[in-house]
């Protein structure tokens, strides 16, 4: 049985942030819940997380029925930190597995490897530590003539000679939990930093004749910390490259590995293309053969077979169906839903609304809370005017329907079957079935109509340029 504590109380000062710094995303995600989502793997019988700085705020977001939190009110070291969460954990877990909540990208195989280690020894305690050719910063690994170690070393306490180890220690460590209480409590805070390190226990342990193994992760990455903006950002690439390694692997095709973000998850078919600069956030799913062009946002989106988004498209909690062509420059809005072969082009916003199979909406559209049928045209312009400042009402076309350009449907209305609507016509009432409707345009021609002239400033007023002309100068569109 394990136990798993997270140390999350630190302040993050060098984030600069009012932000707790393990809640600053990473592939759009707390870099906390990538810690917890890592010990979850694990399937520990308690997951502890010690909060401080923000804790309130952490609490909240990571809240969730299988952790529990460990308040740590004064930040007065990692072995304090730990302290905390004695209370909360189960004595009876024989392993105790501490995280830190600023190293996110720590990978469960690396952690079993540790957790394995250490139960290859009854009461020993293993550490996750690597070779660093610059291990400035860091806790050493100190280790005897014969390779043991014997305890870890802070960098502000480290002589000349153990500044020049290279083995860190990742702050990622396994111990035997009855042991626990007892170490923690003999820490004593004698230091250069005047904190109580949980790096001490190691010294404990050793008195106490017990083995102290060690294990590397994987990757380097996986042991890197966020300790500022840049580091974040750092991370952020190895993550997103590491993510797209994966796709690769799988059978995605992407233009460029480096230009590709996926904040969530992504399922998808053979023969799936994505063009550079595409974001995909929540969960994606994109059937075979699906083109996604440049520059394309999709967040939480099912796109079937064959369908193919154009270049700069924007499209949230929306379905689209097999062969589907949508863009460029469509915006695609929750509960958009888009039947197979369905079209929408430039500059159209859906939203609430499906579109049956065979319909089309080419160019500058809003369809919202509609419902329209199969193998409808839907004409330049068409608004649908849902909103009457207090309610939403829906739009109902039905199938074989043609709109002309410049369309009206202010809604609740509805439009039977094969009716056509003239251009500019805005339509208020329910339309039967085969009907043309065409609006009143009240059609004029005024001849010899004089244009409304551009207004001269006198000297004066264009000295107090930016402001309104005085009110008696004269009115072009009175003249008339
Ligand atoms: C710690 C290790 C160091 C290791 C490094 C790896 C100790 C004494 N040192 O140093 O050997 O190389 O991590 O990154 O353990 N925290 C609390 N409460 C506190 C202090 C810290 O919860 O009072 C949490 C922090 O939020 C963080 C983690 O513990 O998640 C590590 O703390 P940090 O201050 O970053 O320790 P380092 O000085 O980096
Ligand atoms: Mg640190």
């Amino acid at each position: 049985m394990l136990n798993v504590v997270v140390l999350a109380a630190g302040q993050g000062k060098r984030m600069r942030s009012d932000c707790p710094k393990v809640l600053h995303k990473l592939a759009g995600k707390p870099l906390l819940a990538h810690v917890l989502a890592a010990a979850r793997s694990l399937q520990p019988v308690s997951l502890t997380v010690v909060v401080g700085h923000g804790g309130q705020l952490v609490c909240e977001q990571m809240a969730a029925n299988d952790v529990q939190f460990a308040w740590q009110h004064e930040q007065k070291g990692t072995g304090h930190a730990l302290k905390q969460a004695l209370p909360l954990i189960n004595a009876n877990a024989e392993q105790t597995l501490v995280l830190s909540g600023d190293v996110p990208l720590i990978q469960s195989e690396t952690l079993l490897r540790l957790l394995n280690q250490q139960s290859a020894e009854p009461h020993s305690m293993a550490i996750l530590t690597l070779s660093l050719s610059n291990p400035t910063g860091y806790g050493r690994i100190v280790r005897d003539s014969s390779g043991k170690v014997v305890g870890i070393v802070e960098e502000k306490d480290a002589s000349a000679d153990e500044k020049k180890i290279r083995e860190i220690n990742t702050g990622i460590m396994v111990l035997p939990t009855e042991r626990l209480s007892d170490w923690l409590s003999k820490l004593d805070c004698g230091n250069a930093q005047g904190e109580f390190y949980l790096t001490d226990v190691v010294q404990q342990a050793v008195a106490e004749q017990l083995a102290v193994v060690t294990e590397n992760p994987a990757q380097a990455w996986e042991a890197d910390g966020v300790n500022n903006p840049l580091q974040l950002a750092t991370l952020e690439r190895t993550w997103q490259q590491e993510q797209a390694r994966r796709l690769l692997l799988d059978g995605l095709h992407l233009a460029d590995p480096a230009r590709f973000d996926l904040r969530g998850t992504l399922r998808h078919g053979r023969d799936v293309f994505i063009d550079v600069g595409v974001i995909c956030e929540g969960e994606v799913v994109l059937g075979d053969a699906v083109n996604i062009g440049a520059h394309c946002v999709l967040k939480n989106v099912r796109i079937e077979s064959g369908a193919k988004i154009e270049a700069f498209c924007h499209v949230e909690n929306a379905h689209i169906g097999a062969s589907a062509t949508v863009g460029p420059y469509a915006r695609l809005r929750p509960g958009a839903h888009l039947a197979e072969r369905t079209h929408v082009g430039n500059f159209v916003e859906i939203k609430n609304s499906h579109l049956g199979k065979d319909s089309k909406a080419g160019h500058l559209a809003y369809l919202g809370d509609a419902e329209i049928g199969e193998r409808v045209n839907v004409g330049a312009g068409t608004i649908t005017c849902n909103y009457d400042g207090a309610n939403k009402w829906r739009t109902i076309i039905e199938d074989d329907v043609f709109i002309g350009s410049d369309t009206q449907l202010v809604a609740p209305v509805q439009v039977g079957a094969c009716a056509t609507i003239g251009a500019g016509t805005t339509v208020v009432h329910d339309v039967k079935a085969g009907a043309l409707a065409v609006g009143s345009r009240n059609y004029r021609e005024i001849e010899r109509w004089r244009r409304a002239k551009k207004i001269t400033k006198t000297a004066e007023q264009a000295e107090n340029d930016g402001m309104a002309p005085s009110s008696d100068a004269p009115k072009n569109n009175e003249e008339r």
